[in-house]
């Protein structure tokens, strides 16, 4: 077909899909490990996915077959929901999903499900977002490293612009006032319009919660320059240990002067990660802003949860013995396969982030690198991926600024599969050692070589 045929948009490149976070996926596809079929294939490591505690889910479907088959009081309400198109959803859910978001944060905060907007996933949300709150050429703030999938949420379709907010290893990659205002003015000198910051808490790629610090910095940032804050909360329910995780919704309520930016700060959230179901696209928008919850409530018909769904998962969700249960395993089993891969990669001579939260952690190979470049780092992740058969994500997928840093998932796998990465990443670490320290051998001799070979000669020459 002609391009001319076709939309700018439908040509374009900018989706953000042959960036390495994606390639890797790509190649992981083509070669994917399985202990029987495929023992030397990749091992995908560079997906966000919590697989830990899907056993809980069954089991509960096991006992609850009324939802399951679209029956309620043993009477099939099939009719109902198939006709079901409400795009305010069913208040039943999110009634459910407001409190179950409560209970993630320890129910120190309420959400009203009025002011909940259902989405297809946190993709979805934060996208309708941006179509709320800005215009083609307007610019949000992102702190650094960032999750590399909003270079398609946010800019793709709605020409929005994302300037990076350059974080640094110095202080664990936390956001500064310094490190605001420099964004800031880039966006500016740019001719950019800057609408707001968007955070993630916790964080993707960093696996650490926001420090109440940076949250107050940020809420008085928006005050002074006038701009929305979005928090995406996608992993509030895998905070696995302290520090505590403080909700942006947290941070508004306790201080009275916050009140004054309430209508300009938005939270993302969606049952993807914490409940491990991103194929049930289920996501949403919190806002105290009326005017934004009625625009991205028209704007969710296109990308509505289904109704049968809703209709589950608020089953499922105002089971509050399930639930209390489920977040308090999920974060055990977190914890453990945190640290297994922590310890894994400290065997392996690598350190990591010091981290709470996620499905993955933010690991330092800067010493594995030839070259302390980003072209180093590329050629370091072609070697991960395809002679030791792991996916990562490079940081500068991510947009870090520092090159030698790798997103490590370890939620999506068996203990056993971890393991084996593990050990395959030592083998790889071991023979990079080896290699080295033969070379530094070699050229330790060829410098002595040359040092005897030398003094021999000042020596005839002495005799001479
Ligand atoms: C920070 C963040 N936001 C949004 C998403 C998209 O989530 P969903 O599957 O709910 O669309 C992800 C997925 O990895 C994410 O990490």
């Amino acid at each position: 077909m002609k391009q001319q045929l076709l939309s700018r948009k439908a040509t374009c490149n900018s989706h953000g899909q042959d960036s390495s976070y994606f390639l890797g996926w790509q190649e992981y596809e083509k070669n994917p490990y399985d202990e029987i079929k495929n023992p030397r294939g990749i091992i995908q490591m560079g997906l966000a996915e919590n697989q830990l505690s899907f056993d809980l889910i069954e089991s509960w479907l096991a006992n609850n077959p009324d939802p399951v088959s679209l029956m309620r009081d043993n009477v099939s309400i099939f009719r109902e929901l198939a006709l079901f198109q409400d795009y305010h959803g069913m208040p039943a859910f999110k009634e459910a999903l407001a409190r179950f978001m409560s209970e993630i944060r320890e129910n120190k905060v309420h959400f009203d499900p009025s002011k909940l907007v259902l989405t297809a996933g946190a993709t979805s949300a934060n996208e309708t977002l941006m179509f709320c709150l800005a215009e083609r050429g307007d610019a949000f703030l992102l702190p650094t490293p960032y999750y590399p999938g909003f270079d398609r949420d946010l800019k793709w379709r709605t020409g929005v612009e994302i300037i990076p907010i350059h974080c640094s290893s110095s202080n664990g990659f936390q956001i500064t006032e310094n490190a605001l205002e420099d964004a800031y003015r880039r966006a500016q000198k740019k001719k950019l319009r800057v609408k707001g910051v968007l955070i993630t808490n916790p964080s993707n790629p960093l696996g650490t919660t926001a420090k109440r610090g940076e949250l107050d910095l940020l809420l008085r940032f928006i005050a002074v320059k006038g701009i929305h804050l979005i928090s995406d909360e996608i992993y509030s329910g895998t905070v696995f240990s302290s520090p505590d995780f403080t909700s942006i919704a947290e941070a508004l309520k306790e201080v009275k002067d916050y009140d004054k930016v309430r209508n300009q700060v938005h939270i993302v959230y969606s049952l993807s990660k914490d409940l491990g179901l991103p194929g049930f696209r289920v996501g949403a928008i919190y806002s105290d802003n009326d005017t934004v919850v009625a625009a991205a409530t028209k704007m969710s018909s296109f990308g509505l949860v289904s109704s049968q769904t809703q209709y589950l998962l608020s089953a499922i969700l105002s089971d509050k013995k399930f639930t209390r249960n489920y977040i308090e395993e999920n974060h055990k089993r977190l914890k453990e396969r945190h640290s297994m891969l922590v310890q894994g990669l400290k065997n392996a001579g690598i350190g990591t982030l010091e981290s709470n939260a996620g499905l993955f952690c933010w690991v330092d190979m800067r010493h594995l690198l030839s070259s302390k470049t980003f072209e180093g780092e590329m050629e370091l992740w072609k070697k991960i991926l395809f002679e030791v058969g792991l996916n990562i994500s490079p940081g500068s997928s991510c947009h870090c600024t520092e090159p030698g840093w790798f997103r490590m998932c370890f939620a999506n796998m068996s203990q056993d599969t971890l393991n084996l990465s593990m050990e395959r990443l030592k083998n790889f670490v071991d023979r990079v050692d080896q290699l080295r320290s033969r070379r530094r051998s070699k050229n330790l001799s060829m410098v002595a070589n040359w040092v005897f070979r030398l003094s021999s000669s000042n020596r005839e020459r002495g005799r001479s």
